[in-house]
Protein backbone atom coordinates (compact mmCIF):
# COMPACT_ATOMS: atom_id res chain seq x y z
CA UNK A 1 0.00 0.00 0.00
CA UNK A 2 1.52 3.63 -0.96
CA UNK A 3 1.63 5.67 2.13
CA UNK A 4 0.28 9.17 1.94
CA UNK A 5 1.18 11.65 4.33
CA UNK A 6 -1.19 14.14 4.49
CA UNK A 7 0.77 16.11 7.50
CA UNK A 8 3.62 15.63 9.37
CA UNK A 9 4.98 17.94 12.63
CA UNK A 10 8.38 17.60 12.48
CA UNK A 11 11.36 19.49 13.99
CA UNK A 12 8.97 22.10 15.44
CA UNK A 13 6.86 22.72 12.18
CA UNK A 14 3.71 21.34 10.46
CA UNK A 15 3.89 20.34 6.75
CA UNK A 16 1.54 19.54 4.85
CA UNK A 17 1.06 18.51 1.07
CA UNK A 18 -0.21 21.10 -0.73
CA UNK A 19 -3.70 19.93 -2.04
CA UNK A 20 -4.11 23.16 -4.22
CA UNK A 21 -1.23 21.67 -6.26
CA UNK A 22 -1.89 18.24 -6.80
CA UNK A 23 -1.65 16.32 -9.03
CA UNK A 24 0.10 18.46 -11.52
CA UNK A 25 2.65 19.09 -8.74
CA UNK A 26 3.69 17.53 -5.15
CA UNK A 27 4.68 20.09 -3.05
CA UNK A 28 5.04 20.66 0.39
CA UNK A 29 3.45 23.37 1.99
CA UNK A 30 5.34 24.61 5.82
CA UNK A 31 3.47 26.15 8.53
CA UNK A 32 5.86 27.66 10.83
CA UNK A 33 3.04 29.50 12.88
CA UNK A 34 -0.80 29.05 13.60
CA UNK A 35 -1.74 31.78 11.17
CA UNK A 36 0.27 29.70 8.37
CA UNK A 37 -2.06 26.95 9.32
CA UNK A 38 -5.36 29.16 9.50
CA UNK A 39 -4.66 30.08 6.47
CA UNK A 40 -4.00 26.54 5.14
CA UNK A 41 -7.16 25.23 5.89
CA UNK A 42 -9.02 28.69 4.60
CA UNK A 43 -7.19 28.58 1.64
CA UNK A 44 -7.37 24.41 1.23
CA UNK A 45 -3.80 23.48 1.12
CA UNK A 46 -5.53 20.63 3.67
CA UNK A 47 -9.39 19.74 3.19
CA UNK A 48 -11.58 17.11 4.40
CA UNK A 49 -12.73 17.03 7.61
CA UNK A 50 -10.88 14.70 9.75
CA UNK A 51 -7.88 16.34 8.29
CA UNK A 52 -8.93 20.03 9.04
CA UNK A 53 -9.48 18.96 12.48
CA UNK A 54 -5.93 17.23 12.99
CA UNK A 55 -4.00 20.33 11.69
CA UNK A 56 -5.99 22.72 13.85
CA UNK A 57 -4.80 20.81 16.65
CA UNK A 58 -0.88 20.98 15.27
CA UNK A 59 -1.73 24.88 14.77
CA UNK A 60 -2.25 25.06 18.44
CA UNK A 61 1.05 23.04 19.00
CA UNK A 62 2.58 26.18 16.91
CA UNK A 63 0.79 28.95 18.87
CA UNK A 64 1.87 27.29 22.30
CA UNK A 65 5.25 26.69 21.25
CA UNK A 66 5.28 30.04 20.01
CA UNK A 67 4.46 31.66 23.34
CA UNK A 68 6.33 29.83 25.68
CA UNK A 69 8.32 32.27 26.97
CA UNK A 70 6.12 34.50 27.50
CA UNK A 71 4.38 35.34 30.66
CA UNK A 72 1.94 33.14 31.66
CA UNK A 73 -1.05 35.15 31.69
CA UNK A 74 0.22 36.44 28.10
CA UNK A 75 0.90 32.64 26.98
CA UNK A 76 -3.01 31.94 28.20
CA UNK A 77 -4.63 34.59 26.28
CA UNK A 78 -2.35 34.28 23.25
CA UNK A 79 -3.32 30.48 22.99
CA UNK A 80 -6.98 31.40 23.99
CA UNK A 81 -7.22 33.95 20.61
CA UNK A 82 -5.35 31.15 18.75
CA UNK A 83 -7.96 28.41 19.23
CA UNK A 84 -10.94 30.85 18.48
CA UNK A 85 -8.96 32.18 15.20
CA UNK A 86 -8.39 28.40 14.31
CA UNK A 87 -11.97 27.78 14.96
CA UNK A 88 -13.41 29.66 12.62
CA UNK A 89 -10.89 28.50 9.68
CA UNK A 90 -13.95 26.67 8.09
CA UNK A 91 -17.49 26.56 9.25
CA UNK A 92 -19.14 23.31 8.23
CA UNK A 93 -16.41 20.38 9.30
CA UNK A 94 -17.32 19.67 12.92
CA UNK A 95 -14.10 17.75 13.28
CA UNK A 96 -12.67 21.21 13.15
CA UNK A 97 -14.54 22.57 16.40
CA UNK A 98 -14.39 18.83 17.94
CA UNK A 99 -10.49 18.72 17.70
CA UNK A 100 -10.24 22.25 19.00
CA UNK A 101 -12.47 21.64 21.90
CA UNK A 102 -9.92 18.47 22.93
CA UNK A 103 -6.80 20.61 22.58
CA UNK A 104 -8.89 23.28 24.72
CA UNK A 105 -9.81 20.41 27.50
CA UNK A 106 -5.55 19.14 27.42
CA UNK A 107 -4.68 22.76 27.87
CA UNK A 108 -7.48 23.43 30.86
CA UNK A 109 -6.51 19.97 32.37
CA UNK A 110 -2.96 20.56 32.49
CA UNK A 111 -2.70 24.41 33.28
CA UNK A 112 -0.99 24.53 36.50
CA UNK A 113 1.90 22.83 35.42
CA UNK A 114 5.19 24.95 33.82
CA UNK A 115 4.77 25.93 30.46
CA UNK A 116 7.36 23.52 29.17
CA UNK A 117 5.25 20.98 30.71
CA UNK A 118 1.70 21.77 29.61
CA UNK A 119 3.35 22.28 25.80
CA UNK A 120 4.63 18.36 26.04
CA UNK A 121 0.99 17.66 26.76
CA UNK A 122 -0.60 20.13 24.44
CA UNK A 123 2.24 18.32 22.23
CA UNK A 124 1.28 14.73 22.91
CA UNK A 125 -2.48 15.64 22.04
CA UNK A 126 -2.51 16.72 18.91
CA UNK A 127 0.05 13.58 18.24
CA UNK A 128 -3.06 11.22 19.62
CA UNK A 129 -5.87 13.14 17.89
CA UNK A 130 -3.60 12.22 14.38
CA UNK A 131 -2.92 8.86 15.50
CA UNK A 132 -6.12 7.69 16.36
CA UNK A 133 -7.37 9.33 13.35
CA UNK A 134 -5.68 6.80 11.32
CA UNK A 135 -6.85 3.88 13.63
CA UNK A 136 -10.29 4.99 13.01
CA UNK A 137 -10.42 5.02 9.50
CA UNK A 138 -9.00 1.70 9.46
CA UNK A 139 -11.67 0.27 11.99
CA UNK A 140 -14.77 2.07 9.67
CA UNK A 141 -12.36 0.17 6.45
CA UNK A 142 -13.13 -2.98 8.43
CA UNK A 143 -16.72 -2.13 9.21
CA UNK A 144 -17.47 -0.74 6.07
CA UNK A 145 -15.98 -3.84 4.10
CA UNK A 146 -19.10 -6.18 4.72
CA UNK A 147 -21.54 -4.35 2.66
CA UNK A 148 -18.91 -4.33 -0.04
CA UNK A 149 -20.30 -7.42 -2.33
CA UNK A 150 -17.22 -9.50 -3.91
CA UNK A 151 -17.27 -7.94 -7.36
CA UNK A 152 -18.30 -3.82 -6.83
CA UNK A 153 -18.66 -0.61 -8.97
CA UNK A 154 -18.74 2.05 -6.46
CA UNK A 155 -19.42 5.37 -6.69
CA UNK A 156 -17.52 8.16 -4.57
CA UNK A 157 -17.94 12.23 -4.90
CA UNK A 158 -15.32 14.54 -3.57
CA UNK A 159 -12.23 13.11 -1.56
CA UNK A 160 -12.92 11.25 1.18
CA UNK A 161 -9.74 9.53 1.26
CA UNK A 162 -6.25 9.44 2.69
CA UNK A 163 -6.05 13.37 1.93
CA UNK A 164 -8.79 14.52 3.52
CA UNK A 165 -7.92 12.43 6.99
CA UNK A 166 -4.55 11.72 8.63
CA UNK A 167 -4.19 8.51 6.85
CA UNK A 168 -6.43 5.75 5.02
CA UNK A 169 -9.64 7.63 4.28
CA UNK A 170 -13.13 7.09 5.29
CA UNK A 171 -15.00 6.17 2.04
CA UNK A 172 -11.55 5.55 0.32
CA UNK A 173 -10.69 3.54 3.71
CA UNK A 174 -13.95 1.14 3.43
CA UNK A 175 -12.26 0.93 -0.78
CA UNK A 176 -8.83 0.10 0.46
CA UNK A 177 -10.03 -2.40 2.79
CA UNK A 178 -12.31 -3.89 -0.21
CA UNK A 179 -9.69 -4.33 -2.16
CA UNK A 180 -7.18 -5.07 -0.20
CA UNK A 181 -9.37 -8.11 1.06
CA UNK A 182 -9.31 -9.03 -2.56
CA UNK A 183 -12.75 -7.88 -3.94
CA UNK A 184 -12.80 -6.77 -7.50
CA UNK A 185 -13.49 -2.91 -7.26
CA UNK A 186 -14.08 -0.63 -9.69
CA UNK A 187 -14.56 3.03 -8.62
CA UNK A 188 -16.28 5.86 -10.73
CA UNK A 189 -15.02 9.32 -8.73
CA UNK A 190 -17.20 12.07 -9.62
CA UNK A 191 -14.88 15.11 -10.71
CA UNK A 192 -16.70 17.25 -7.76
CA UNK A 193 -16.90 21.10 -9.23
CA UNK A 194 -15.85 23.61 -8.54
CA UNK A 195 -13.02 22.25 -6.51
CA UNK A 196 -12.79 19.39 -8.64
CA UNK A 197 -11.24 17.39 -5.32
CA UNK A 198 -12.73 13.88 -7.22
CA UNK A 199 -10.84 14.91 -10.21
CA UNK A 200 -7.57 16.25 -8.65
CA UNK A 201 -7.40 14.22 -5.44
CA UNK A 202 -9.33 10.85 -5.69
CA UNK A 203 -8.24 10.00 -9.28
CA UNK A 204 -4.71 10.63 -7.66
CA UNK A 205 -4.66 8.40 -4.89
CA UNK A 206 -6.73 6.00 -6.24
CA UNK A 207 -4.51 5.53 -9.41
CA UNK A 208 -1.19 6.01 -7.70
CA UNK A 209 -2.45 2.91 -5.37
CA UNK A 210 -2.96 0.95 -8.22
CA UNK A 211 -7.05 0.80 -7.33
CA UNK A 212 -9.47 0.61 -10.34
CA UNK A 213 -10.99 4.14 -11.24
CA UNK A 214 -12.81 5.95 -13.89
CA UNK A 215 -13.37 9.86 -13.50
CA UNK A 216 -16.45 10.80 -14.71
CA UNK A 217 -18.15 14.40 -14.93
CA UNK A 218 -20.85 14.72 -11.91
CA UNK A 219 -23.55 14.80 -14.53
CA UNK A 220 -22.78 11.29 -15.43
CA UNK A 221 -23.55 9.77 -11.94
CA UNK A 222 -27.38 9.76 -12.95
CA UNK A 223 -27.37 8.14 -16.30
CA UNK A 224 -24.95 5.28 -14.76
CA UNK A 225 -27.37 5.20 -11.45
CA UNK A 226 -30.20 4.42 -13.51
CA UNK A 227 -28.59 2.06 -15.59
CA UNK A 228 -27.64 -0.32 -13.21
CA UNK A 229 -24.03 0.23 -13.54
CA UNK A 230 -23.55 1.24 -9.36
CA UNK A 231 -23.68 -1.35 -6.81
CA UNK A 232 -23.27 1.08 -3.63
CA UNK A 233 -22.69 4.83 -3.33
CA UNK A 234 -19.97 5.75 -0.62
CA UNK A 235 -19.53 9.56 0.79
CA UNK A 236 -18.00 11.13 3.39
CA UNK A 237 -19.12 13.49 5.89
CA UNK A 238 -17.99 16.97 7.23
CA UNK A 239 -21.02 17.25 9.71
CA UNK A 240 -23.97 14.76 11.07
CA UNK A 241 -26.73 15.90 13.02
CA UNK A 242 -28.62 13.25 15.08
CA UNK A 243 -31.30 12.56 12.95
CA UNK A 244 -28.97 11.48 10.35
CA UNK A 245 -28.86 14.56 8.40
CA UNK A 246 -25.60 15.06 6.74
CA UNK A 247 -23.79 17.95 5.41
CA UNK A 248 -20.91 16.71 2.53
CA UNK A 249 -20.23 18.40 -0.54
CA UNK A 250 -22.07 20.04 -2.66
CA UNK A 251 -23.63 17.91 -5.08
CA UNK A 252 -24.20 14.85 -2.34
CA UNK A 253 -27.50 15.57 -1.89
CA UNK A 254 -28.21 15.54 -5.38
CA UNK A 255 -26.56 12.19 -5.72
CA UNK A 256 -28.37 10.48 -3.01
CA UNK A 257 -31.89 11.07 -4.80
CA UNK A 258 -30.90 9.26 -7.72
CA UNK A 259 -29.51 6.72 -5.54
CA UNK A 260 -33.28 6.44 -3.84
CA UNK A 261 -35.15 6.48 -6.68
CA UNK A 262 -33.60 3.86 -8.01
CA UNK A 263 -32.76 1.50 -5.11
CA UNK A 264 -28.93 1.67 -5.12
CA UNK A 265 -27.60 1.77 -1.02
CA UNK A 266 -26.28 5.17 -0.50
CA UNK A 267 -23.86 5.20 2.72
CA UNK A 268 -22.36 7.93 4.24
CA UNK A 269 -18.62 6.88 5.85
CA UNK A 270 -17.72 8.94 8.78
CA UNK A 271 -15.85 8.79 12.17
CA UNK A 272 -17.95 9.58 15.64
CA UNK A 273 -16.23 13.13 15.42
CA UNK A 274 -17.81 13.79 12.59
CA UNK A 275 -21.51 13.71 14.76
CA UNK A 276 -22.42 16.97 16.35
CA UNK A 277 -24.53 15.47 19.17
CA UNK A 278 -25.45 19.20 19.38
CA UNK A 279 -27.44 19.51 16.88
CA UNK A 280 -31.25 17.85 16.20
CA UNK A 281 -31.13 18.29 12.56
CA UNK A 282 -29.46 19.45 9.48
CA UNK A 283 -31.42 23.00 9.37
CA UNK A 284 -28.59 23.65 11.85
CA UNK A 285 -25.59 23.59 9.78
CA UNK A 286 -24.05 26.15 8.57
CA UNK A 287 -23.17 26.14 5.03
CA UNK A 288 -19.91 27.74 4.42
CA UNK A 289 -20.08 29.73 1.03
CA UNK A 290 -17.10 30.20 -1.04
CA UNK A 291 -15.33 32.73 -3.42
CA UNK A 292 -16.93 33.19 -6.65
CA UNK A 293 -13.97 32.78 -8.06
CA UNK A 294 -14.09 28.99 -7.87
CA UNK A 295 -16.84 28.98 -10.31
CA UNK A 296 -16.10 32.20 -12.92
CA UNK A 297 -11.94 30.69 -12.92
CA UNK A 298 -10.08 28.13 -13.81
CA UNK A 299 -6.51 28.59 -13.16
CA UNK A 300 -7.01 32.87 -13.08
CA UNK A 301 -8.82 32.07 -16.28
CA UNK A 302 -12.02 33.63 -16.62
CA UNK A 303 -14.12 31.09 -17.66
CA UNK A 304 -17.82 33.26 -16.74
CA UNK A 305 -18.43 36.38 -17.71
CA UNK A 306 -17.24 39.58 -16.15
CA UNK A 307 -19.78 40.62 -12.98
CA UNK A 308 -21.93 37.38 -12.83
CA UNK A 309 -23.53 37.05 -9.65
CA UNK A 310 -22.35 33.68 -8.28
CA UNK A 311 -24.20 31.40 -5.66
CA UNK A 312 -21.26 29.26 -4.69
CA UNK A 313 -22.35 26.78 -1.36
CA UNK A 314 -19.35 24.34 -0.51
CA UNK A 315 -21.77 21.56 1.14
CA UNK A 316 -25.26 20.47 1.10
CA UNK A 317 -27.41 18.38 3.58
CA UNK A 318 -28.54 14.71 2.23
CA UNK A 319 -31.88 14.36 4.30
CA UNK A 320 -31.71 11.04 6.58
CA UNK A 321 -34.22 9.32 4.87
CA UNK A 322 -31.93 9.16 1.75
CA UNK A 323 -28.88 7.36 3.97
CA UNK A 324 -28.82 3.44 3.91
CA UNK A 325 -26.52 3.78 6.61
CA UNK A 326 -24.08 5.47 8.25
CA UNK A 327 -20.50 3.60 8.57
CA UNK A 328 -18.37 4.72 11.79
CA UNK A 329 -15.40 2.90 13.81
CA UNK A 330 -18.09 1.64 16.24
CA UNK A 331 -20.69 -0.03 13.20
CA UNK A 332 -22.53 0.55 10.72
CA UNK A 333 -25.41 2.88 12.32
CA UNK A 334 -29.02 2.46 10.77
CA UNK A 335 -31.96 4.47 10.41
CA UNK A 336 -34.05 5.41 12.35
CA UNK A 337 -31.24 7.42 13.75
CA UNK A 338 -32.61 9.61 16.41
CA UNK A 339 -32.63 6.74 18.47
CA UNK A 340 -29.39 5.19 17.17
CA UNK A 341 -27.04 8.64 16.50
CA UNK A 342 -27.33 9.36 20.62
CA UNK A 343 -26.39 5.70 21.51
CA UNK A 344 -22.97 6.46 19.93
CA UNK A 345 -22.09 9.28 22.66
CA UNK A 346 -22.97 6.64 25.14
CA UNK A 347 -20.81 3.87 23.92
O1 LIG B 1 -14.33 21.37 0.86
P1 LIG B 1 -13.65 20.09 1.26
O2 LIG B 1 -12.73 19.56 0.23
O3 LIG B 1 -12.99 20.24 2.62
O4 LIG B 1 -14.83 19.06 1.44
C1 LIG B 1 -14.54 17.75 1.80
C2 LIG B 1 -15.72 16.87 1.86
O5 LIG B 1 -16.83 17.26 1.64
C3 LIG B 1 -15.47 15.46 2.33
O6 LIG B 1 -16.35 14.58 1.73
C4 LIG B 1 -15.65 15.39 3.85
O7 LIG B 1 -14.93 16.38 4.49
C5 LIG B 1 -15.26 14.07 4.39
S1 LIG B 1 -13.55 13.78 4.34
C6 LIG B 1 -13.22 12.28 5.03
Amino acid sequence: MTEIKTMEFKDDFLYLIDQRKLPVSYEIFQCKTYRDVDFAIKDMVVRGAPAIGAAAAYGVVLAAKEFLHEDRDVFFSELDKAMNILNRARPTAVNLMWAIRRMRNAVEKHKDLPLDKLYQRIKEEADRIYEEDINTNKSIGKHGNAIIPQKATILTHCNAGALATAGYGTALGVIREAFYSGKDIMVYADETRPRCQGGRLTAWELKMEGIPVRLIADSVAATLIRDGKIDVILVGADRIALNGDTANKIGTFMLSVVAKAYNVPFYVVAPVSTIDFDIKSGEEIVIEERDSMELTHIENIRIAPEGIEVYNPAFDVTPNENITGIITEKGIIKPPYIENIPKLKEA
